[in-house]
């Protein structure tokens, strides 16, 4: 295989220093892949061994994809919050710092945590919930800036059995009131504000927005801008104020492995968000052990990812990962670029950062500021690179390597999802040579499948519907409150597989090329979007009548958002109107999914038996419409001409 590899114009080989002290060569990774499929028992018990358990577990692999029943770890018993804290500190590394918070402004003090004070924070968050009335099962909004009180609530939640459902800072009012009825939520920790390039975001105006339609026994509000915000009394306590007084000690919650984490809300291709439900046990083994061997993490490094905890990557590689690994993490509150395109480089090159961990649209942004920003600052300790989200084009990873990674640090593009708990397929770095714009192999456990459109299985180098035959133990157990649709989204299409609703090109070295959704999702600066969201957002307004939404690429994006509105009778279009919508889907779902164009048309193009036909669509969007295909099934095809006309993406 290795001699394919060196064939092939293309391919990055593993940096000398990568392979110096790594903690897994290529013969290693093939040893220990061969042996993860061949006695996932053995090999999994050994990867949990790691962490602390209360009770040991007896079983390891229980799950079956026909009918859907996952578990893993049965009866084994621990708590993730003392196997990311509490361990660490009882090993005599109390003293190491845990986070490093970078606020928002390069001119506000950083802090930094170290594991004993990082447990002591939680201790007494937890207490706080406990006295609020938060008990074991009890599910909990979080609804946080980028601050260590975010890391840390989810950690209290942890520790005292509480499953949490954190929502992004970026989200609408009406979308934490959808989010919290929908796993009856009675408790909300949020912030005053949030910060982000010197703005403030109203957190606590946007919950109470959100509470004037569905309502919780308690907020806990964290002070941070101290900006004014509004108390109801009896429901809203300060955390500052409300803490005072409880006990520094809490002893961590004995979990079941298959105990609920978290819930987390994600897109699909209908209807509302799923809440995607993760488990104790597997979860975080999925999350140290992915942690410990793409990031190939020592002692001592400075990692740092530059997600948000209100998405899956934040969860498991600022949170749980790094924590449970013992390692230094940074948490950065604010923008890439404020007060300067160069504030990435210029935090790395501050904090002596090891590893960097991103997403391609970030790359793109920053790469089209031009290379003077990065040459502005030392990033000598920078020794691995990471990238996540959406699959990242060769230009910008050859940037990255070259002007970021000064040529010799590895890259780890990490293809993965919020229903898989951690890292699915990517390179290791100690390990594999790279192509650029590929994922790489399997991890650990994975077993990749492509197949057909009617489930056919394909061999060899190929290119097909990605599924995965076997689980693993950070893979998502079930939607919350509605197990039929878990099994519907991810398991109908092909019985008996997981389906990732992604393609996929096999190369003739095994390597994986992730190619995007094949579904009506879509992938907005690495942030999953379903085109039905925006669809019923945007039909919620009362002068639209219809509307079809579909991705187009964008330079930066990766994909932009393309609406296709049909106004009700008598409704004249005009461009005050596409502003007006463009902000309704704003307020109605968040900024992320604000639409790039939004096309008036007087109808869809649908077939006769009402079906839109969303590949053409598709194609105006992309701007190619020279080969629409058929379109002899349309009941009016003298729609196309005019949408054509009319396109808005020349
Ligand atoms: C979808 C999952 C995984 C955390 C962030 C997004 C796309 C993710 C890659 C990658 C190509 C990627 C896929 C996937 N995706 N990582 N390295 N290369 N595509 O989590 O919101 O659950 O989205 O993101 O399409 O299905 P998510």
């Amino acid at each position: 295989m290795q001699e394919t590899i060196e064939r092939q114009g293309d391919i990055v080989p593993v940096p000398a220093s990568a392979k110096e002290g790594t903690s897994c060569t290529l013969e290693q990774y093939n040893e220990m892949y061969a042996r993860s499929v061949d006695d996932p028992d053995g090999f999994w018990m050994e990867q949990a061994e790691r962490l602390d358990w209360i009770e040991k577990p007896t079983k390891v692999t229980d799950w079956s994809f026909d009918p859907v029943n996952i578990k893993w770890f049965t009866d084994g018993k621990l708590n993730i919050c003392a196997n990311a804290l509490d361990r660490h500190v009882a090993a005599g590394k109390g003293d190491t710092v845990a986070l490093i918070f970078e606020p928002d402004s390069p001119d506000t003090p950083d802090r930094k945590i170290t594991y004993a004070a990082l447990l002591a924070d939680v201790i007494k968050m937890a207490n706080t919930l406990k006295k609020m009335g938060v008990k074991k099962g009890d599910r909990v909004t979080i609804y946080m800036p980028m601050i260590p009180e975010g890391a840390v609530a989810m950690l209290a939640c942890a520790r005292i059995g509480a499953v949490h459902s954190v929502v992004f800072g970026g989200f609408s009012p009406d979308a934490i009131a959808g989010r919290i009825e929908d796993c009856k939520s009675d408790y909300v920790i949020c912030a005053d504000e949030g910060l982000r390039g010197s703005k403030r975001v109203p957190l606590k105006g946007n919950v109470d927005e959100a509470l004037k339609k569905v309502s919780v026994k308690s907020v806990l509000v964290v002070q941070h801008t101290g900006g004014n915000v509004n108390m109801t009394e009896g429901r809203d306590h300060w955390y500052h104020e409300y803490s005072e007084g409880v006990d520094t000690e809490c002893a961590p919650e004995a979990m079941n492995a298959e105990d609920p984490l978290f819930i987390l809300y994600t897109s699909g291709s209908t209807g509302s968000p799923k809440g995607v439900v993760h488990t104790t046990g597997g979860y975080a083994v999925w999350t140290e052990t992915t942690f410990r061997y793409t990031f190939d993490y020592r002692p001592g490094e400075v990692y740092w990812c530059t997600a948000d905890i209100g998405w899956v990557t934040g969860h498991s590689y600022i949170v749980y990962g790094p924590l449970q690994a013992g390692a230094t993490a940074l948490m950065f509150e604010g923008v890439p670029n404020y007060p300067d395109h160069d504030r990435f480089w210029a935090v790395c090159d501050k904090h002596k950062v090891n590893i960097f961990y991103t997403a391609p649209t970030a790359i793109r942004a920053l790469m089209r500021e031009g290379d003077a920003h990065v040459k502005k600052h030392d990033l000598s300790s920078l020794r691995l690179l990471g990238t996540v989200g959406e699959p990242i084009n060769p230009e910008a990873w050859r940037w990255y390597y070259e002007h970021v990674g000064h040529n010799n640090c590895p890259i780890v593009d990490t293809w993965w999802q919020t229903e898989t708990g951690g890292h699915m397929i990517t390179t290791l770095p100690g390990a594999h040579a790279m192509k650029p714009g590929s994922a790489g192999k399997p991890f650990f456990g994975v077993c990749p499948q492509l197949v057909d459109n009617d489930g056919a299985v394909l061999e060899g180098a190929t290119e097909g519907n990605l599924c995965i035959t076997r689980s693993w133990p950070g893979q998502a157990r079930t939607v919350y409150g509605d197990h039929d649709r878990f099994v519907q989204t991810y398991f109908a299409n092909y019985r008996g597989k997981y389906f990732t609703g992604d393609g996929c090109r096999r190369d003739e070295d095994d390597y994986y090329w992730i190619t995007g959704r094949v579904d009506d999702v879509i992938n907005v600066s690495g942030h999953r979007m379903g085109t039905a969201e925006v669809e019923s957002a945007l039909v919620l307004h009362e002068l639209v009548a219809e509307s079809a939404v579909v991705g187009f690429p964008h330079d930066i994006k990766g994909q932009g958002i393309y609406c296709y509105v049909t106004l009700n009778a008598g409704v004249e279009p005009d461009d005050e109107l596409a502003k007006a919508l463009r902000n309704w889907v704003r307020t109605e779902i968040g900024p992320i999914a604000s639409p790039d164009h939004i096309q008036f048309t007087p109808g869809l193009p649908k077939t006769r038996s009402g079906k839109i036909m969303r590949r053409i669509l598709r194609k105006i969007a992309e701007n190619d419409f020279g080969s629409l295909g058929d379109t002899s099934t349309l009941a009016d095809p003298s729609l196309v001409d005019g949408l054509i006309e009319g396109r808005l993406n020349r």
